[in-house]
Order: C-alpha cells, then sequence, then structure tokens
C-alpha cells in the first residue's frame, strides 16, 4: 500500500508547489487535494501557537519564514484555515473519556483540530508512514495537545482488540486504498457496539468552475485516471454511503461539503484554487503526458483555465463530503 506521505503511485506532485509550509519539514511529501487541508490547517492551528508562544517568550521570527508575520497576510491565512477546519470538522466533537481511533492521519493536519476540538477524549492516531507520525508527532507536540497518542500501523492489521474504541475517524484515507470496503470492514471492528465512524473524502468530479473550460475538465480527468491506475478513487467521495453499507454500517448518513471561491475571498482564491487544487492538477502533467493521456498543448490549456478561474471574474467550486454511520449496538464481536 502506497502512502500520501511517501509516495503516490505516478500520481506523484511536488509539495513545494501547493504546501509551502516552510517551518516544517514536508519536502517530499506528495499530496492531492487533501493537501490543501494540511496547508491550511497546520498554518492555521500551528501557526497561532507559534505566533502565540514567541509573543510571549519575545522570540524573533525566523526570516525565512514568509507567510503570516505580515497582519493582513495572517488574516488571510487564519481565515482560510478556519473557513475549511470550520467546514469539515465543526460538527466533529467527542465526549470526555470517549476512545477515538484516527486511522491514517498522515502529518496530522486533521489530529490537531480533532483533539483540539475534544480535548478530553482520548485519541490514537495511527499511520502506515513511519515518517507521517514522525511529523504527525512534531505537530501534535506543537499544538501543545495532550490528548493524542500515535503509533505506525496498518488499517488492515491494526495492533488493537476488537471494540476497543468509542469512535472512528478516517479522513482522506480511503481514496488511496484499493480495498476501501475491506478498510471500513477493519475499522469497524475495531468499534464497541454502538460506536460511529466518521468518513471524510474529496470527489474530483465535483469541480466546476466559471469560465467552463473543456481542456481544464480534461486535465482533471487525467488525475482521476493516474489515481484511479495507482489502485485509489480521486471520485470516492460519491460513494461514501453505499461503501459503508457494504461494510455493515448502519445509520449511515452522509453531508456534502462545498467549498465555494470567488474573488470576494482572496484567501481562498489563491490558497485552494491556485495553490492547492490547480497545482496538484499541475503535477501530474509530466504522468500525463508520459501516459499518453491528453497532449501537451491541451494540458497546458487546461491548466491555463483553471488559473482562470482565479482571476477576478473567476469562481471555483469543490465538493467534500463527510459521512457518519453507526456500528449497530447489537454487533457481535467479530
Ligand atoms: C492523503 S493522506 C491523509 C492524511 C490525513 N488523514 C489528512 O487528512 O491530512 C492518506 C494517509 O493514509 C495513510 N495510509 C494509507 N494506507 C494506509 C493503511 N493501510 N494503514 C494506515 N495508513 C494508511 C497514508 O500513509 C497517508 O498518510
Amino acid at each position: 500500500m502506497h502512502g500520501c506521505g511517501d509516495r503516490h503511485g505516478d500520481v506523484t506532485v511536488d509539495l513545494k508547489m501547493a504546501i509551502e509550509i516552510r517551518n516544517l519539514d514536508v519536502a517530499g511529501v506528495v499530496g492531492t487535494l487533501r493537501f490543501l487541508y494540511i496547508t491550511l490547517a497546520i498554518r492555521g492551528v500551528l501557526k497561532h501557537t507559534l505566533l502565540a508562544s514567541r509573543a510571549l517568550t519575545g522570540d524573533p521570527m525566523p526570516t525565512s519564514y514568509v507567510h503570516g508575520y505580515d497582519p493582513r497576510e495572517n488574516l488571510r491565512l487564519q481565515d482560510q484555515a478556519s473557513t475549511l477546519v470550520d467546514l469539515l470538522h465543526s460538527d466533529t466533537t467527542y465526549p470526555p473519556a470517549s476512545t477515538v481511533l484516527e486511522a491514517g492521519c498522515g502529518v496530522g493536519a486533521q489530529t490537531v483540530p480533532l483533539a483540539s476540538n475534544s480535548p478530553g477524549a482520548l485519541i490514537t492516531s495511527i499511520d502506515i508512514s513511519e515518517t507521517s507520525v514522525a511529523q504527525a508527532t512534531s505537530a501534535v507536540r506543537a499544538a501543545g495537545l495532550t490528548n493524542v497518542t500515535l503509533r505506525q500501523a496498518d488499517i488492515f492489521h491494526l495492533p488493537f482488540p476488537p471494540a476497543s474504541f468509542d469512535h472512528v475517524f478516517v479522513c482522506f484515507v480511503l481514496e488511496h486504498v484499493a480495498h476501501p470496503v475491506e478498510a471500513l470492514a477493519a475499522l469497524k471492528r475495531m468499534l464497541k457496539p454502538g460506536g460511529t465512524i466518521t468518513v471524510i473524502e474529496g470527489d474530483h468530479g465535483s469541480a466546476f468552475f466559471h469560465p467552463d473550460s473543456e481542456f481544464a475538465r480534461q486535465a482533471i480527468r487525467c488525475q482521476v485516471q493516474l489515481q484511479a491506475k495507482a489502485g485509489g478513487n480521486a471520485l470516492i467521495g460519491r460513494a461514501l454511503y453505499p461503501l459503508l453499507c457494504q461494510a455493515g454500517f448502519v445509520d449511515v448518513r452522509v453531508s456534502p461539503r462545498m467549498v465555494y471561491v470567488d474573488s470576494s475571498k482572496p484567501g481562498l482564491v489563491d490558497g485552494f484554487t491556485r495553490k492547492t487544487f490547480t497545482a496538484m492538477i499541475e503535477g501530474v502533467r509530466k504522468s500525463s503526458l508520459k501516459s499518453g493521456l491528453i497532449s501537451e498543448r491541451d494540458f497546458d490549456k487546461g491548466i491555463a483555465d483553471l488559473y482562470r478561474t482565479a482571476e477576478a471574474d473567476g469562481v471555483f467550486c469543490y465538493t467534500f463530503f463527510k459521512a457518519r454511520a453507526v456500528n449497530a449496538a447489537d454487533a457481535g464481536q467479530p
């Protein structure tokens, strides 16, 4: 199994384009859309902590970190970070003393808001990538969180007894997994009867924009095809309901969460439309051409048209899907 913290099949993207987190060592990490979230969440959550601690200690800001020292830039970044954190996390809080398994925590982009929103819950975050777990550990420490335990583990071979957790949280992971129903079933075994699972995924088919462009749509389709070739599914958001049902969950509820960007939201125009979504599609240029999915001219026109949607009269929309489901109360031990 590949992990986006290490390698993502053919879909290798230079994250320096999309992330620009200068104070975290993420060079070499590859990514797709969820890295917007990493960018924004870590910028937003960690920078608050860093800024606050530096203000208290009088520690001068390192000059190499270009984002966030100008108050206006700070506000912009905090706005976009909180927009997406709110969009995806605001309705997920776990009661004090409840046990939560976060599966596929990556570098901790979700771990930080998850643990911050449920300070009394006991969160265990795992990822198959040792490197990502180390980065997540740093992120959790930097955020001053004490309710998270991190460890390396594989969703398909979890080192916990069945029914160990009250809740499971999984975000931007199933799209990389060749057998998502099996992954969900493995996570279900970790849940106590009556426990819940929360799943968040994107869906690249949900991207639409003004001005519309068939070239842009073709370029996006290249990313979808390459991810499928690598065993994943960049269109998985729309399938969360049937996947959770097939895995045996009950009371499945899916809620679409649209990110809408126009030039009245300059932070999102820059952070989402340009530096995340378009940069992500641009990142598959080489693989797309090599695979013969598209001509060079058409791909480049598609990218230019995506950047065009970030201009003053442009609009960009993308939908995340968030599902919550229950492990039936009478679920027996597997
Ligand atoms: C796109 S990242 C998402 C990380 C994080 N959830 C987030 O939203 O920022 C997907 C993560 O799933 C992890 N992953 C993939 N397959 C896994 C498996 N079988 N067991 C555990 N983690 C896995 C990868 O290593 C990677 O860190």
